[in-house]
Protein backbone atom coordinates (compact mmCIF):
# COMPACT_ATOMS: atom_id res chain seq x y z
CA UNK A 1 0.00 0.00 0.00
CA UNK A 2 2.90 2.06 0.73
CA UNK A 3 4.30 1.98 -2.71
CA UNK A 4 1.07 2.73 -4.01
CA UNK A 5 0.43 6.29 -2.37
CA UNK A 6 3.79 6.76 -3.14
CA UNK A 7 3.38 6.40 -6.95
CA UNK A 8 -0.20 8.00 -7.23
CA UNK A 9 1.85 11.60 -5.41
CA UNK A 10 4.06 11.03 -8.28
CA UNK A 11 1.65 11.83 -10.63
CA UNK A 12 0.19 14.88 -8.87
CA UNK A 13 0.55 18.16 -11.00
CA UNK A 14 -2.20 20.17 -9.53
CA UNK A 15 -3.13 21.79 -6.56
CA UNK A 16 -6.58 20.82 -6.94
CA UNK A 17 -5.56 17.17 -7.79
CA UNK A 18 -3.08 17.31 -4.65
CA UNK A 19 -6.24 18.45 -2.40
CA UNK A 20 -8.50 15.75 -3.82
CA UNK A 21 -5.95 12.83 -3.64
CA UNK A 22 -5.75 13.48 0.15
CA UNK A 23 -9.29 13.12 0.32
CA UNK A 24 -9.35 9.93 -1.31
CA UNK A 25 -7.05 8.43 1.59
CA UNK A 26 -7.29 10.62 4.72
CA UNK A 27 -10.39 12.29 4.26
CA UNK A 28 -13.80 11.71 5.72
CA UNK A 29 -14.41 9.21 3.17
CA UNK A 30 -10.84 7.51 2.46
CA UNK A 31 -9.69 4.61 2.41
CA UNK A 32 -7.26 4.50 5.26
CA UNK A 33 -10.16 6.21 7.04
CA UNK A 34 -12.55 4.04 6.48
CA UNK A 35 -9.48 1.50 7.62
CA UNK A 36 -9.10 2.93 11.33
CA UNK A 37 -13.30 2.97 10.93
CA UNK A 38 -13.06 -0.65 10.08
CA UNK A 39 -10.64 -1.90 13.10
CA UNK A 40 -13.88 -1.72 15.51
CA UNK A 41 -14.56 -4.85 13.69
CA UNK A 42 -11.75 -7.06 14.02
CA UNK A 43 -10.16 -9.34 16.75
CA UNK A 44 -7.69 -7.65 18.65
CA UNK A 45 -5.15 -10.00 17.23
CA UNK A 46 -5.46 -8.43 14.02
CA UNK A 47 -5.90 -4.77 15.19
CA UNK A 48 -2.40 -5.47 16.34
CA UNK A 49 -1.41 -6.25 12.90
CA UNK A 50 -3.66 -3.73 10.80
CA UNK A 51 -3.22 -0.53 12.70
CA UNK A 52 0.34 -0.12 12.33
CA UNK A 53 -0.24 -0.27 8.54
CA UNK A 54 -2.77 2.17 8.49
CA UNK A 55 -0.69 4.25 10.84
CA UNK A 56 2.48 4.08 8.45
CA UNK A 57 -0.31 5.27 5.75
CA UNK A 58 -1.60 7.69 7.29
CA UNK A 59 1.92 9.47 8.28
CA UNK A 60 3.11 8.97 4.47
CA UNK A 61 -0.47 10.51 3.20
CA UNK A 62 0.06 13.63 5.34
CA UNK A 63 3.95 14.12 4.74
CA UNK A 64 3.37 13.68 0.62
CA UNK A 65 0.65 16.38 0.87
CA UNK A 66 3.13 18.58 3.39
CA UNK A 67 5.67 18.35 1.14
CA UNK A 68 3.56 18.96 -1.95
CA UNK A 69 1.66 21.63 -0.30
CA UNK A 70 4.73 23.93 0.51
CA UNK A 71 5.90 23.28 -2.88
CA UNK A 72 2.91 25.24 -3.72
CA UNK A 73 3.23 27.72 -1.67
CA UNK A 74 6.42 28.93 -2.33
CA UNK A 75 5.69 29.13 -6.26
CA UNK A 76 2.94 30.56 -5.55
CA UNK A 77 4.80 33.47 -3.32
CA UNK A 78 7.57 33.73 -6.24
CA UNK A 79 4.90 34.68 -9.26
CA UNK A 80 3.57 37.09 -6.71
CA UNK A 81 7.05 38.79 -6.03
CA UNK A 82 7.37 38.78 -9.17
CA UNK A 83 4.47 40.39 -10.13
CA UNK A 84 4.97 42.58 -7.30
CA UNK A 85 6.06 46.61 -7.74
CA UNK A 86 8.42 46.46 -4.35
CA UNK A 87 10.92 44.14 -4.61
CA UNK A 88 11.47 43.70 -0.97
CA UNK A 89 15.49 41.75 -1.55
CA UNK A 90 16.65 45.38 -2.89
CA UNK A 91 19.48 45.48 -0.63
CA UNK A 92 18.42 48.75 1.39
CA UNK A 93 20.75 48.12 4.69
CA UNK A 94 23.95 49.61 2.56
CA UNK A 95 21.68 52.42 1.26
CA UNK A 96 19.87 53.49 3.95
CA UNK A 97 19.15 57.37 4.15
CA UNK A 98 20.88 59.58 6.98
CA UNK A 99 20.35 63.37 8.47
CA UNK A 100 21.53 65.72 5.81
CA UNK A 101 25.08 67.15 7.62
CA UNK A 102 23.37 69.80 8.23
CA UNK A 103 20.66 68.40 10.06
CA UNK A 104 23.00 66.37 11.83
CA UNK A 105 24.48 70.18 13.36
CA UNK A 106 21.53 72.13 13.96
CA UNK A 107 20.45 69.02 16.56
CA UNK A 108 24.05 69.39 17.76
CA UNK A 109 23.17 72.98 18.30
CA UNK A 110 20.09 72.44 19.75
CA UNK A 111 21.50 69.80 22.04
CA UNK A 112 24.10 72.12 23.48
CA UNK A 113 21.52 75.30 23.94
CA UNK A 114 19.49 72.95 25.64
CA UNK A 115 22.05 71.23 27.98
CA UNK A 116 22.83 75.07 28.83
CA UNK A 117 19.37 75.14 30.10
CA UNK A 118 17.89 77.58 26.68
CA UNK A 119 15.01 77.04 25.33
CA UNK A 120 14.58 76.40 21.30
CA UNK A 121 12.46 77.69 18.89
CA UNK A 122 11.89 77.70 15.37
CA UNK A 123 10.00 80.08 14.14
CA UNK A 124 8.78 80.18 10.14
CA UNK A 125 10.19 81.05 7.32
CA UNK A 126 7.61 83.52 5.65
CA UNK A 127 7.15 86.91 8.23
CA UNK A 128 6.02 90.48 7.48
CA UNK A 129 8.44 93.37 6.91
CA UNK A 130 7.46 94.43 10.50
CA UNK A 131 8.60 91.42 11.50
CA UNK A 132 12.07 91.09 9.71
CA UNK A 133 12.46 95.09 9.51
CA UNK A 134 10.67 97.67 11.86
CA UNK A 135 10.09 95.22 15.07
CA UNK A 136 14.25 94.88 15.81
CA UNK A 137 14.66 98.77 14.09
CA UNK A 138 15.39 98.50 10.75
CA UNK A 139 13.81 101.77 8.77
CA UNK A 140 11.74 101.23 5.82
CA UNK A 141 14.34 102.96 4.06
CA UNK A 142 16.99 100.77 5.09
CA UNK A 143 18.73 99.24 2.13
CA UNK A 144 18.05 95.49 2.95
CA UNK A 145 14.26 96.64 3.22
CA UNK A 146 14.93 96.83 -0.68
CA UNK A 147 13.98 94.51 -3.45
CA UNK A 148 17.51 93.76 -4.58
CA UNK A 149 18.35 92.58 -1.17
CA UNK A 150 15.03 90.71 0.09
CA UNK A 151 12.47 88.45 -1.44
CA UNK A 152 9.25 89.26 -1.25
CA UNK A 153 5.92 87.26 -1.62
CA UNK A 154 3.13 87.65 -4.31
CA UNK A 155 0.83 88.05 -1.49
CA UNK A 156 0.19 91.35 1.30
CA UNK A 157 -0.33 91.39 5.14
CA UNK A 158 -3.15 92.83 7.26
CA UNK A 159 -1.11 96.01 6.33
CA UNK A 160 -1.07 95.77 2.38
CA UNK A 161 2.72 95.32 2.90
CA UNK A 162 3.97 92.47 0.61
CA UNK A 163 5.22 89.58 2.73
CA UNK A 164 8.90 88.52 2.91
CA UNK A 165 11.35 85.41 3.00
CA UNK A 166 13.21 86.26 6.22
CA UNK A 167 16.23 87.56 5.62
CA UNK A 168 17.46 86.51 9.02
CA UNK A 169 16.07 84.84 12.01
CA UNK A 170 16.42 88.18 14.07
CA UNK A 171 12.82 88.65 12.50
CA UNK A 172 11.83 86.67 15.14
CA UNK A 173 12.82 88.07 18.94
CA UNK A 174 10.21 90.64 19.59
CA UNK A 175 7.62 87.79 19.32
CA UNK A 176 10.01 85.37 21.43
CA UNK A 177 10.61 88.51 24.06
CA UNK A 178 6.50 88.83 24.13
CA UNK A 179 6.09 85.01 24.32
CA UNK A 180 8.54 83.99 26.70
CA UNK A 181 9.18 87.25 28.90
CA UNK A 182 11.95 87.38 31.39
CA UNK A 183 14.42 86.42 32.42
CA UNK A 184 14.85 85.11 28.87
CA UNK A 185 17.25 82.71 27.33
CA UNK A 186 16.91 80.77 23.93
CA UNK A 187 17.76 80.12 20.51
CA UNK A 188 15.93 79.80 17.60
CA UNK A 189 17.31 77.55 14.34
CA UNK A 190 16.39 77.99 10.63
CA UNK A 191 16.63 78.85 7.19
CA UNK A 192 17.18 82.36 5.75
CA UNK A 193 16.79 83.59 2.55
CA UNK A 194 18.48 86.41 0.75
CA UNK A 195 18.77 88.09 -2.80
CA UNK A 196 22.57 87.58 -3.01
CA UNK A 197 25.70 87.68 -5.22
CA UNK A 198 26.66 83.84 -4.74
CA UNK A 199 30.43 82.50 -3.96
CA UNK A 200 32.24 80.17 -1.83
CA UNK A 201 30.69 81.51 1.53
CA UNK A 202 27.66 83.05 0.19
CA UNK A 203 24.23 80.98 -0.62
CA UNK A 204 20.55 82.98 -1.32
CA UNK A 205 19.09 80.42 1.13
CA UNK A 206 21.28 79.01 4.01
CA UNK A 207 21.01 78.25 8.46
CA UNK A 208 21.19 80.65 10.77
CA UNK A 209 21.20 80.01 14.95
CA UNK A 210 19.83 83.09 16.78
CA UNK A 211 20.11 83.55 20.20
CA UNK A 212 18.92 85.81 23.00
CA UNK A 213 19.88 86.17 26.78
CA UNK A 214 17.92 88.70 28.59
CA UNK A 215 17.25 89.58 32.11
CA UNK A 216 18.61 92.91 34.48
CA UNK A 217 21.98 93.93 34.54
CA UNK A 218 23.23 91.44 31.59
CA UNK A 219 26.62 93.23 30.43
CA UNK A 220 29.24 93.25 27.62
CA UNK A 221 31.07 90.75 29.88
CA UNK A 222 28.09 88.36 30.37
CA UNK A 223 28.14 88.23 26.73
CA UNK A 224 31.84 87.60 26.00
CA UNK A 225 31.33 84.56 28.71
CA UNK A 226 28.59 82.96 27.21
CA UNK A 227 29.94 83.10 23.63
CA UNK A 228 32.76 81.88 24.54
CA UNK A 229 31.25 78.54 25.98
CA UNK A 230 28.60 78.29 23.34
CA UNK A 231 31.33 78.43 20.40
CA UNK A 232 33.84 76.21 22.44
CA UNK A 233 30.99 73.85 22.69
CA UNK A 234 30.09 73.67 19.27
CA UNK A 235 32.95 73.25 17.82
CA UNK A 236 34.37 70.79 20.70
CA UNK A 237 37.06 72.16 21.53
CA UNK A 238 38.08 75.66 23.44
CA UNK A 239 37.89 78.60 21.01
CA UNK A 240 39.14 81.89 21.73
CA UNK A 241 36.89 84.98 20.54
CA UNK A 242 37.81 88.01 18.73
CA UNK A 243 35.26 90.88 18.32
CA UNK A 244 35.01 93.48 15.62
CA UNK A 245 33.20 96.27 16.45
CA UNK A 246 29.94 96.41 13.37
CA UNK A 247 26.90 98.37 13.00
CA UNK A 248 23.84 96.27 12.81
CA UNK A 249 19.84 98.44 13.97
CA UNK A 250 19.03 96.23 16.42
CA UNK A 251 22.12 96.27 18.55
CA UNK A 252 24.33 98.61 20.37
CA UNK A 253 27.15 98.21 20.77
CA UNK A 254 27.38 95.45 17.56
CA UNK A 255 30.30 93.12 17.03
CA UNK A 256 30.95 90.67 14.53
CA UNK A 257 33.00 87.37 15.30
CA UNK A 258 35.41 85.66 13.06
CA UNK A 259 36.64 82.37 12.74
CA UNK A 260 40.25 81.21 11.66
CA UNK A 261 39.28 80.22 8.04
CA UNK A 262 40.36 79.56 4.93
CA UNK A 263 37.37 78.99 3.22
CA UNK A 264 37.07 79.72 -1.04
CA UNK A 265 40.58 80.30 -0.77
CA UNK A 266 43.77 78.03 -1.38
CA UNK A 267 45.04 75.72 1.16
CA UNK A 268 47.55 77.28 3.53
CA UNK A 269 46.17 80.83 3.53
CA UNK A 270 45.59 82.31 6.45
CA UNK A 271 42.18 83.79 6.33
CA UNK A 272 39.16 84.64 8.92
CA UNK A 273 36.03 83.96 7.88
CA UNK A 274 32.98 86.12 9.70
CA UNK A 275 31.03 83.31 11.66
CA UNK A 276 28.23 85.86 13.30
CA UNK A 277 26.89 88.90 14.30
CA UNK A 278 26.26 90.09 17.42
CA UNK A 279 25.74 93.08 20.20
CA UNK A 280 23.71 93.86 23.02
CA UNK A 281 19.97 94.58 22.61
CA UNK A 282 18.98 98.25 21.60
CA UNK A 283 16.84 99.65 23.89
CA UNK A 284 14.13 100.50 21.35
CA UNK A 285 13.78 96.72 20.17
CA UNK A 286 13.38 95.90 24.27
CA UNK A 287 10.71 98.66 23.94
CA UNK A 288 8.86 97.03 20.92
CA UNK A 289 8.88 94.02 23.08
CA UNK A 290 7.37 95.69 25.94
CA UNK A 291 10.27 95.75 28.24
CA UNK A 292 11.87 98.78 30.30
CA UNK A 293 15.28 99.06 29.05
CA UNK A 294 16.40 100.60 32.10
CA UNK A 295 15.63 97.73 33.84
CA UNK A 296 15.96 94.96 31.49
CA UNK A 297 19.23 94.33 29.24
CA UNK A 298 20.26 91.94 26.90
CA UNK A 299 22.33 90.22 24.47
CA UNK A 300 21.52 88.54 20.77
CA UNK A 301 23.65 87.13 17.58
CA UNK A 302 23.16 85.41 14.36
CA UNK A 303 25.62 82.41 13.47
CA UNK A 304 25.71 81.75 10.41
CA UNK A 305 25.48 77.71 11.05
CA UNK A 306 25.82 77.12 7.01
CA UNK A 307 29.34 78.48 7.94
CA UNK A 308 29.88 76.85 11.01
CA UNK A 309 29.60 73.61 9.58
CA UNK A 310 31.72 74.73 6.99
CA UNK A 311 34.37 75.67 9.17
CA UNK A 312 34.15 72.53 11.44
CA UNK A 313 34.01 69.72 8.17
CA UNK A 314 36.64 72.07 6.37
CA UNK A 315 33.70 72.31 3.54
CA UNK A 316 35.12 74.96 1.00
CA UNK A 317 32.04 76.02 -0.90
CA UNK A 318 28.90 76.74 0.91
CA UNK A 319 27.27 76.10 -2.21
CA UNK A 320 27.69 72.78 -2.00
CA UNK A 321 24.97 71.92 0.94
CA UNK A 322 22.06 72.54 -1.61
CA UNK A 323 23.48 72.19 -4.93
CA UNK A 324 22.21 68.59 -4.63
CA UNK A 325 25.23 66.75 -5.65
CA UNK A 326 24.55 62.99 -3.83
CA UNK A 327 28.72 62.63 -4.01
CA UNK A 328 28.72 65.30 -1.26
CA UNK A 329 25.40 64.49 0.69
CA UNK A 330 26.85 61.07 1.19
CA UNK A 331 30.27 61.67 2.17
CA UNK A 332 29.15 62.90 5.56
C1 LIG B 1 22.48 89.06 10.57
O1 LIG B 1 21.77 88.34 9.88
C2 LIG B 1 22.02 89.52 11.93
N1 LIG B 1 20.63 89.22 12.09
C3 LIG B 1 22.85 88.83 13.01
C4 LIG B 1 22.65 89.42 14.36
C5 LIG B 1 21.74 88.83 15.23
C6 LIG B 1 23.35 90.56 14.75
C7 LIG B 1 21.53 89.37 16.49
C8 LIG B 1 23.16 91.10 16.00
C9 LIG B 1 22.26 90.51 16.88
P1 LIG B 1 24.53 88.94 9.01
O2 LIG B 1 23.87 89.40 7.79
O3 LIG B 1 25.93 89.40 9.20
O4 LIG B 1 23.73 89.39 10.31
O5 LIG B 1 24.48 87.35 9.03
C10 LIG B 1 24.85 86.63 10.17
C11 LIG B 1 25.74 85.46 9.77
O6 LIG B 1 25.12 84.68 8.75
C12 LIG B 1 27.06 85.89 9.13
O7 LIG B 1 28.01 86.17 10.11
C13 LIG B 1 27.44 84.69 8.31
O8 LIG B 1 28.03 83.69 9.12
C14 LIG B 1 26.10 84.17 7.86
N2 LIG B 1 25.79 84.59 6.48
C15 LIG B 1 25.45 85.83 6.06
N3 LIG B 1 25.19 85.84 4.73
C16 LIG B 1 25.37 84.57 4.31
C17 LIG B 1 25.22 83.91 3.05
N4 LIG B 1 24.82 84.56 1.96
N5 LIG B 1 25.50 82.58 2.95
C18 LIG B 1 25.87 81.89 4.07
N6 LIG B 1 26.01 82.45 5.29
C19 LIG B 1 25.76 83.76 5.43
Amino acid sequence: MLQQIQQSYNQISTREWLESRYQSYCGKNGSVTFGFKSLKGLSPEEKQVQWPLLKEAKDLVEKLYQQAESEYKRAEINAQLLNDPIDISLDTVSDRGHWHLLAQERRHVEEVAARMGMHVEYGHDVVTKYQNFYSVNIPADHPAVEMHDTIYLDRKDEFGEYLVMRTHTSAHQVDYIRRHGTPLELISVGRVYRYEKLDASHDSAFWQVEGMVIDRHVTVEHFISFMTEFLSALFGEEKKIRLRPAYFPFVEPGFEIDVNYNIGTKEGDDNRLELLGAGMIHPNVLQEAGLDPNEYSGFAFGIGLTRLVAVKHNIRDVRLFTNGDMRFVKSF
